[in-house]
């Protein structure tokens, strides 16, 4: 195959910080290429450098098609038919994605400079099913499904043809999309393929590196530590190239004492999809829960913390948290790690010591004074102890790579010794390194006596962290999967998938 695209000596310099250092990568002609590593290894940097987002250090060199390509401008990169979905997306949500589509290209106008909807739709429409996505395109995008949602920024990315598009680059794509939409996205990235489009595509799901991908590069510590074919790899030699040693999953080894009093009571959560859900949790256990977006899987976090209004009972040590007022449950030990990290967790312009103990400032006084030393040393406790990739705990929370933000949002959480632990999607974009660092936390929050409740699309992830996980379908509670002594046969995350496809074949009946 032939190399499009081939980037020699590429390094990034922020200050204080060797963002990528002496990268080599390359990208050949339709194949999928994936780009893996630990957060703050350097897969976005290269990213945002070659879409001309940030200037690359002196001395690199690039061709496009054999010819020289001088990067820094998204013009540049654009013209060279290079293509990017970053991981936010950057859609509209209020608006369709007929909307969506036009905003990135400008409105067709005709006689009199009158918008041409219907052929605008019409084209939506196409380009859509050319990925193969057959949508409604005229309802708000908010509403669509995940794989959807990138679907249409793929599509927006792609629509114009005027120039030879032969690279799309997705960081991130299926960071938070459950597994069905994973398969949609996936069947969208052989269409392209199958068109002579190359894609490289950022993931911490190793799983879909064998998957999909042709290629993998790993980086490691800013730098470039392999290109291999995929097929030459198995996941433990990815795992060894990306972490630099061997890594093992702790398994959990607990037993709940069954004659304790339920720390956490749920009687009757009714609201935002959630219809009539009850369960307990005891001190020392953490309790699963699955099921596909929209079976309440998704809302029940979001609503026990009492971010949204509810109707029906949760309770902690037998005392009532008021619904819609998430300030009074966490004064009464509840504490909560939301899945939209960005939108409803991090406050960016915040530095990373701020942002971690910003729910409890007053154990850093002194009499009236904030100790700003003492705040200090504790923020860079949690960070050593979360291995969060940072020039400091004075550093914006911003510069953090995406999966260190989200370690900074658990030790914000976990440094309160919750009576009541809530995660929603804990480990979204966290490597694998730190995937069981935070699992390890989780671990450690049960032992000291937390009731946690985890909510993930990812099924193994429960059966590492999860004494019982409830599966919701429509709003209810429709199965309970149990570490031990459970029905069925198989582990414990093979019995979770198998009730989850119980309930999605439920769906495809009705
Ligand atoms: N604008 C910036 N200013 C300063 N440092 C930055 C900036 N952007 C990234 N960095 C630093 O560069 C390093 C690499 O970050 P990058 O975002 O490329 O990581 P990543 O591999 O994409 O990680 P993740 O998997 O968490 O998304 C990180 O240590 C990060 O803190
Ligand atoms: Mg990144």
């Amino acid at each position: 195959m032939s190399k499009i695209l081939q980037i020699w000596s590429l390094s990034k310099t922020f200050p204080g910080q060797l963002a990528l250092n002496d990268a080599t990568f390359d990208v050949e002609e339709g194949e999928v290429h994936a780009l893996v590593g630990q957060n703050g290894s350097g897969k976005s940097t290269l990213i945002k450098v070659l879409a001309g987002f940030h200037d690359p250090d002196p001395g690199h060199h690039v061709t496009m098609r054999d010819e020289l390509f001088a990067m820094g401008s998204t013009q540049a990169a654009h013209e060279a038919g290079i293509r990017f979905v970053h991981q936010d997306l950057g859609l509209v949500e209020a608006v369709s994605a007929v909307e969506n589509l036009a905003l990135g290209f400008g409105y067709r106008t005709g006689f009199g400079r009158r918008i041409k909807w219907r052929e605008e739709t019409a084209r939506a429409k196409q380009a859509l099913l050319d990925l193969g996505f057959d949508i409604n395109v005229r309802v708000p995008v908010v509403m669509l499904s995940g794989a959807e949602r990138t679907g249409v920024a793929i599509a927006r990315a792609l629509q114009d043809s005027e120039h030879n598009i032969s690279i799309l680059i997705l960081d991130e794509p299926t960071a938070s999309l459950p597994g069905a939409d994973v398969d949609r996205l996936f069947e969208a990235v052989r269409r392209l393929k199958a068109r002579g489009i190359s894609v490289v595509f950022v993931s911490h799901h190793l799983e879909e590196v064998f998957e999909i991908a042709d290629r993998v590069t790993v980086l490691r510590d800013a730098r470039v530590v392999a290109t291999r074919n995929t097929s030459e790899l198995d996941m433990s030699s990815l795992i060894e190239l990306i972490v630099g040693h061997k890594v093992t999953a702790a398994s959990v080894d607990r037993t709940i004492d069954g004659s304790l009093t339920p720390r956490l009571a749920v009687s009757g959560l009714t609201g935002l999809g959630l219809n009539d859900v009850s369960f307990e949790v005891r001190p020392g256990e953490v309790l699963g829960v699955a099921g596909l977006t929209g079976s309440g899987r998704d809302t029940l976090i979001p609503s026990l913390s009492g971010a949204i209004d509810r109707f029906g009972d949760v309770t902690i040590d037998g005392v009532s948290l008021p619904s819609g007022d998430p300030g009074v449950s966490i004064a009464s030990g509840l504490a909560f790690v939301p899945a939209d990290r960005l939108r409803n967790g991090i406050i960016s312009m915040m530095s990373v010591r701020s942002n971690t103990t910003i729910a409890d400032v007053k154990r850093n006084k002194t009499g009236l004074r904030l100790n700003h030393k003492k705040e200090k040393a504790e923020a860079n406790e949690w960070i050593r102890s979360l291995s969060v990739v940072t020039t400091g705990s004075e550093a914006p929370v911003s510069t953090l790579s995406g999966g260190n933000q989200q370690k900074v949002m658990m030790s914000r959480s976990f440094r309160l010794n919750p009576k009541v632990l809530l995660l929603d999607e804990p480990t979204q974009g966290v490597d694998i390194g730190a995937k069981e660092e935070i699992h390890t936390f989780v671990d450690s929050a049960a032992a000291s006596g937390s009731a946690v409740v985890v909510a993930s699309t990812d099924s193994a992830e429960l059966a590492r962290l999860c004494d019982r996980v409830i599966v919701m379908h429509k709003g209810a509670i429709v199965d309970t999967v149990l570490r031990n002594g459970g029905s069925g046969a198989g582990s414990m995350a093979e019995r979770i998938d198998q009730v989850l496809l119980a309930g999605s074949s439920l769906v495809a009946h009705k």
